[in-house]
């Protein structure tokens, strides 16, 4: 089943992928800022956004990175550069476990190449169990936005408020895939020395999510990556909307884009 697709702009293609609890609209101003020059893609998680619900059958990042290149058949894009944060950074694993030959570049935003600990795994079952049995997300709302966002960007209202409409325009089904599908992802640490395209790496300073160490650490796994810090939370294209539009615009030059 494909997932909702946005498609922006003409040129080489890029595939935006989204954080958890989000949804396409997360890129609105990366989208605007390069779709004059680039064709920008953007697919919603099943439940999240304008996508169906999650398909039965078991929840994984892969089946869903199957469902993405899916989508880019239909548009006829055979490859692409990819930009994902955090969840949508283990769904670029994902894609480059599936297909590495359609992949130009990456973009590696406030994420992790590692599997879960334990404990953190179990805290993911908890919660998809929990919005199921209450058949609403409300209760992961606040939770969600004190851990995406940095306190100066949870003082803003602009940024947050678009942040909350996000996350309750999730649905149920749409949290308890992610949650389980990111519960089940396979480590990629042993990936990164075999990804051979240009890379960026964007890390957040004041990231509760994903610890900055943890982010540089991808860039120090693969051969062509450069680490950009910047100071913000995990949502750092939404902090820092110009700052991360102008470090993809300064990084898809025709160099990486070519070939
Ligand atoms: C995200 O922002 O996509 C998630 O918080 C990532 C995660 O829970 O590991």
């Amino acid at each position: 089943m494909l997932p909702a697709i946005h498609d922006s702009g003409t040129g080489e293609a890029v595939l935006f992928l989204h954080a958890f609890t989000l949804d396409a609209s997360q890129w609105d101003h990366q989208v605007a800022a390069l779709s004059d020059g680039m064709r920008c893609i953007r697919v919603d998680l099943w439940g999240c956004g304008a996508s169906p619900p999650p398909p039965n059958g078991e929840p994984t990042l892969d089946g869903f990175a199957g469902a993405v290149l899916a989508a880019l058949d239909s548009l006829k894009i055979d490859r692409v550069a990819v930009v994902g944060l955090s969840m949508g950074g283990y769904l670029a694993f994902a894609l480059w476990r599936r297909a590495p030959e359609r992949i130009r570049a990456l973009v590696l935003c406030s994420t992790r190449a590692g599997a879960d600990a334990a404990g953190f795994r179990d805290d993911r079952l908890e919660m998809a169990e929990r919005v199921e049995r209450e058949r609403s997300v409300e209760s992961i709302v606040e939770p969600m936005v004190a851990r995406l966002l940095s306190p100066q960007a949870q003082a803003e209202a602009h940024i947050v408020d678009p942040v909350r409409g996000r996350i309750r325009r999730c649905t149920p089904a749409g949290i308890a895939f992610a949650q389980r599908a990111m519960a089940a992802r396979p480590d990629s640490t042993a990936l990164l020395a075999s990804i051979n395209v240009p890379t960026l790496v964007i890390a957040g300073t004041q990231d509760a999510i994903t610890a900055t160490p943890e982010v540089l650490a991808i860039a120090d796994g693969i051969p062509q990556a450069r680490a950009v810090e910047l100071d913000c939370g995990h949502l750092s294209n939404l902090e820092l909307p110009r700052t991360v539009s102008d470090a993809l615009a300064a990084f898809f030059v025709p160099a990486t884009m070519s070939s």
